[in-house]
C-alpha cells in the first residue's frame, strides 16, 4: 500500500483569511464548510489548518488558550467536528496545527503559573529564571526571540514586586513550556487522542525542532554556530515524538505528522523523518530557494539525498501564511526568501512574477512527494506590500520597531467573487474584512478565473487532476535530463517529461506531446524564458 501522505496535495487553509461564513469580516469554519465543495473541484487530497483554538490572536492563534477547544471568532467544537466529517465525504483528509513549543499567556497554566507566586510548583510546567545583574534586572540569558528583541519577560508578582523572568522564543504572549515536565508531556498526549478521537488524519507540527531545551539554558555568545544552538533541534526532541508516533499509530486510518522543522542542515531535519518519529517536513529549502536553474536543480538533488536514509517522502512547497507570496518573490530582483531577512517593500514586477509562479506550479505538482498549496495560491495572489501602518496585526511588525513589515502582507482575506465590498469574503451586509482586499484582486476572485482557460486557478485545477490521474503512481524517483544549463528537466517513468526553461528558448523534444504549458508557446516547438511543459513522450 502506498500512503496517501507520501504523495498527498495538501491545501493550507489560514481560517482567518479563507471565508467568512457570519459576517464578522473574519475567516470561520462555516465559510470553510460552504467552500469544500470549491476545494474537491480542487483537486486536493488534504486541508491543513492553521490553529483554530481558543486565543486571545496576539499572534494568528500561535497563542493558544485551550487546545481542545474552537475560538468563538472560528465556530464551536460541534462545528469543528461536523467540518472533518463533511470535508472526509467530500474525501478531503484533514490536518490540524499542533502548537506544543509555547502556548498563550491566557492559557489557564500560565495564569495559574504567575498567580502561584515564586518558586510555585505551578511554574515549573514554563521557565520561570531569575535575572541576572544585581537585583535580577538582566535577563538570564542572551536568547533572542523569533520575532525580535529578548527572549525573555520580567514578571510583576501580585504584590508589585519584581520577580523572575519567563522564556518566550516568539511574542511575550507566547510563553515557553518546559518539555521537561512530566505534566506538560501528558497534556500533549492527551490533546493528541482528544483530536484523533475526533476523526482527524494527522498534525502538523509548529516549531518542531524548538521543544526541547539545552540544559541550563546556556548563552548563545556573539558568534554562534547556527547548527548547535541551544533552543532548537536539542537531542531530547526525538524522544517527544518517538512518544507521539506510537500513539498515532495506535489508531486505524493511515494518519500522519507534518513537522515545521526549519533548521540549517538537512541531515538535521533528516532524523526528525526517521521511522519511528514524524513522516514528512516542509521543505524550507525550495521555499526559500532563488529562481535559478542550478539552485533549484541543487535543492531537490539534497531533498533526495536527505531523505533517501531515513525512507521520508519529501515534500514541495513555495508559499505559506509565514512568507512572502511568491508571485511577488519571483517578480523581485532577489528571489530568495529567507525567514531572518526582514519583509521590506522591495519593488517587484508582477509580470514577469505570475509567469514564474506558473512555471513553478508545474514543477512543484510534479517532482515525486507530497506538495503543499497555500490558501491563494491557486489564484496567483500576490503580497500586499503595502498595508498602512496602522492596520498591521502581525507582532513582528511592532516588534521590530517597524522596520519588518510583518507577514499580514500573506494573509489577505480571499477574493471569491469579483464585486462586492468584500469581494465575497464575507456575506452581503457584513462588517470589513480584518485586512483590506487590494482593490484590483476583483480580477483575481475565484469567480473572475472560474471560466478563464487562462486563468492560474484553471492551471492549478487541470494541473492537480493530471497529477491525480497520471502522476502519483509513477513512483517515487526522478530521472534528470540535460535540456540546457537554465532548464529543470526530469522524467518520471518512461512517459512523462517535466520541463521548466528559465533561460534562452530551448527546443521541445520532437516526439513529445505537450500535457500541459504554464504559458503559450508562441512559435511551435520552442519553450521560452520562465515557462513549464509537461510532456508524454
Ligand atoms: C510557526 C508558525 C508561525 C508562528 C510561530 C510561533 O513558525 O508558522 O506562524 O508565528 O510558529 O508559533
Amino acid at each position: 500500500m502506498t500512503h496517501w501522505w507520501r504523495h498527498a496535495a495538501i491545501y493550507q487553509i489560514y481560517v482567518r483569511s479563507f471565508a467568512d461564513g457570519n459576517g464578522d469580516g473574519t475567516g470561520d469554519l462555516a465559510g470553510v464548510r460552504s467552500r469544500l465543495p470549491y476545494l474537491r473541484e480542487l483537486g486536493v487530497d488534504a486541508l491543513w489548518f492553521n490553529p483554530w483554538y481558543t486565543s486571545p490572536m496576539a499572534d494568528g492563534g500561535y497563542d493558544v488558550a485551550d487546545y481542545r477547544d474552537i475560538d468563538p471568532l472560528f465556530g464551536s467544537l460541534a462545528e469543528a467536528e461536523q467540518l472533518i466529517t463533511e470535508a472526509h465525504g467530500h474525501g478531503l483528509r484533514v490536518l490540524v496545527d499542533l502548537v506544543p513549543n509555547h502556548c498563550s499567556d491566557q492559557h489557564a497554566w500560565f495564569r495559574a503559573a504567575l498567580a502561584a507566586g515564586p518558586g510555585a510548583p505551578e511554574r515549573e510546567r514554563f521557565w520561570f529564571v531569575p535575572g541576572r545583574g544585581g537585583s535580577g534586572e538582566l535577563p538570564p540569558n542572551d536568547w533572542v526571540s523569533y520575532f525580535g528583541g529578548s527572549a525573555w519577560t520580567r514578571v510583576t508578582e501580585a504584590d508589585g514586586s519584581a520577580g523572575p523572568w519567563y522564556l518566550h522564543m516568539f511574542a511575550p504572549e507566547q510563553p515557553d513550556l518546559n518539555w521537561e515536565h512530566p505534566e506538560v508531556r501528558a497534556e500533549f498526549e492527551d490533546i493528541l487522542r482528544f483530536w484523533l478521537d475526533r476523526g482527524v488524519d494527522g498534525f502538523r507540527i509548529d516549531v518542531a525542532h524548538g521543544l526541547a531545551k539545552k540544559p541550563g539554558l546556556p548563552d548563545v555568545g556573539p558568534d554562534p554556530d547556527v547548527t548547535d544552538l541551544p533552543y532548537q533541534d536539542c537531542d531530547e526532541v526525538h524522544d517527544i515524538y518517538r512518544s507521539w508516533r506510537k500513539i498515532l499509530d495506535s489508531y486505524d486510518g493511515d494518519r500522519t505528522f507534518v513537522g515545521e522543522v526549519w533548521l540549517p542542515a538537512a541531515e538535521q531535519t533528516a532524523r526528525y523523518l526517521r521511522p519511528d518519529e514524524l513522516h514528512s517536513a516542509f521543505n524550507f529549502d525550495f521555499l526559500c530557494c532563488p529562481w535559478d536553474a542550478a539552485a533549484l536543480r541543487g535543492v531537490v538533488d539534497s531533498t533526495f539525498a536527505g531523505h533517501a536514509p531515513v525512507g521520508a517522502p519529501p515534500t514541495w512547497v513555495l508559499s505559506n501564511h509565514d512568507t512572502i507570496r511568491h508571485v511577488t518573490r519571483y517578480g523581485r530582483e532577489d528571489t530568495s526568501f529567507d525567514m531572518g531577512d526582514k519583509r521590506l517593500l522591495d519593488p517587484s514586477d508582477p509580470v514577469l512574477g505570475r509567469r514564474r509562479a506558473r512555471a513553478a506550479a508545474l514543477l512543484t505538482l510534479s517532482l515525486p512527494g507530497g506538495v503543499y498549496v497555500y490558501q491563494g495560491d491557486e489564484l496567483g495572489l500576490p503580497e500586499v506590500q503595502d498595508l498602512p501602518d496602522a492596520l498591521i496585526q502581525d507582532p513582528t511588525f511592532e516588534r521590530s520597531g517597524g522596520v519588518d513589515r510583518g507577514r499580514d502582507g500573506c494573509r489577505i482575506p480571499l477574493p471569491w467573487q469579483s464585486g462586492g465590498p468584500s469581494l465575497g469574503f464575507s456575506p452581503p451586509g457584513a462588517k470589513a474584512p480584518w485586512l483590506p482586499q487590494p482593490a484590483d484582486w476583483a480580477e483575481l476572485s475565484a469567480s473572475a478565473q472560474e471560466a478563464d482557460p487562462d486563468s492560474f486557478l484553471t492551471l492549478y485545477r487541470a494541473a492537480l487532476a493530471l497529477r491525480r490521474e497520471r502522476l502519483t503512481s509513477l513512483g517515487e524517483t526522478l530521472t534528470w535530463v540535460d535540456a540546457g544549463r537554465d532548464t529543470v528537466c526530469f522524467d518520471r517513468g518512461d512517459a512523462f517529461r517535466c520541463l521548466v526553461n528559465l533561460g534562452d528558448p530551448v527546443a521541445l523534444p520532437p516526439d513529445a506531446r505537450v500535457l500541459m504549458a504554464s504559458a503559450e508557446l508562441d512559435e511551435p516547438g520552442v519553450l521560452p524564458r520562465d515557462t513549464a511543459v509537461w510532456l508524454e513522450r
